[in-house]
């Protein structure tokens, strides 16, 4: 059963490739490179000993999209990760981030809508929320004006795809992501950052393992427990495990209506400094780090309610925070060519 996976040679998406060959089905990888390399297709096939279909494709491009789908007819869902991500940079360069994030979900769709049932799942994160009111976050938390031209192309997403699923033969899901860190226990694959990392995680293992000076800890004046931000960190393999699940609960027509959505995070906040404690403690590495100002529009605190992705998908975490920074933290010296 050929299942395509744009942005499969992505963080999420490679590690959502392996689960899903993990499970038997043929993977058709589309990727623009523009955050990824091709080596990831080898970190693939080390980890399943198959390397997926790949085709260099720009979803922007809509008669790319077009001919993608004339030479397979047989695609029987797509898994749709491809989209720029930084939310930073959507402020500063927001038609990159409508132009690529939006256009590439319609052409997909477009596609498509001219099958007789096709199953869609798609890559939307907690950034929806924004500061949610009450914590845990469920499902049913009201969508707040994104604090980002990123965040707003999520929710501008979820809109389309709901609105298609409505006049068309399309069943989708729609994943709402809380913080995805770690990476593959055999370290053949996990998160590349280019450049400055933006994100916690890779940022704490590029300073331990010395490419980085120290981190600086984006304010502990926060109202919680030792001042600094709460955030629901979620292994990347757990994560990839659940894009299967709700694949085949489409695939299995077991959805309860055209469109379902799930908070998919650990339901345990996490602390910068917890992550930190984490990092040292599997480690054995002193993280040199500093307190500094708060960074724009950070949130105080956002982790998942999981009752619905437990009780309806039928999915949990099964990893926990020290797996995640053991992973991360043997990824990155893999990366830089550190013997482990
Ligand atoms: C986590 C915490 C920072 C870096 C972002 C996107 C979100 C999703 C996940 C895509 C915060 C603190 C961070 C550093 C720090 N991405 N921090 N020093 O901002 O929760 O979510 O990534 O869907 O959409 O917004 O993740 O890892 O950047 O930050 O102190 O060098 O770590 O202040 O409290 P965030 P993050």
């Amino acid at each position: 059963m050929k299942i395509v996976v744009t942005g499969g040679l992505g963080f999420i998406g490679s590690h959502t490739v392996v689960e899903l060959q993990n499970k038997g089905y043929e993977v058709i990888v589309i990727d623009n490179l523009s955050n990824a390399t091709e080596d990831v297709l080898q970190g693939i096939t080390a980890i399943t000993g198959t390397t997926p279909l790949f085709e260099k494709l720009d979803l922007r491009e809509k008669a790319v999209v077009q001919d993608f789908f004339k030479r397979h007819q047989d695609i029987k869902g797509v898994i749709h990760f491809a989209a720029s991500k930084a939310v930073g940079e959507s402020v500063g360069n927001p038609l990159l981030y409508y132009e690529n994030n939006i256009n590439s979900l319609v052409y997909l769709l477009q596609e498509l809508e001219k099958k007789e049932d096709a199953h869609f799942i798609f890559s939307s994160s907690c950034t929806v929320y924004g500061q949610a009111k009450v914590m845990p976050i469920d499902e049913n938390t009201a969508v707040q004006t994104a604090l980002s031209p990123y965040g707003n192309t999520k929710q501008i997403g979820e809109e389309i795809i709901s609105d298609v699923a409505k006049t068309s033969g399309i069943n989708a899901i729609l994943l709402r992501y809380f913080n995805p860190v770690g990476a593959h226990p055999t370290a053949e694959i996990g998160e590349l950052p280019l450049g400055v990392p933006q994100n916690l995680v890779p940022f704490i293992t590029q300073t331990a393992v010395g490419l980085r000076s120290e981190l600086l800890v984006y304010g502990d004046d926060y109202p919680t427990t030792d001042g600094t931000c709460i955030r629901d960190y979620i292994h990347v393999v757990d994560l990839a495990k659940a894009h299967v699940v709700a694949l085949e609960r489409l695939l299995d027509k077991k959805n309860n209506e055209k469109v379902e959505t799930f908070n998919l995070g650990t339901g345990v906040g996490s602390s910068v400094l917890e992550v930190i404690h984490a990092f040292e403690k599997v480690s054995g590495k002193k993280l040199n780090y500093s307190i500094v100002d708060r960074r724009a529009g950070d949130i105080t605190s956002a982790f998942a309610n999981t009752d619905k992705a437990n009780e309806v998908l039928g999915w949990k975490t099964q990893l926990t925070l020290e797996q995640a920074m053991e992973s991360a933290w043997k990824w990155e010296q893999k990366v830089r060519g550190i013997t482990i």
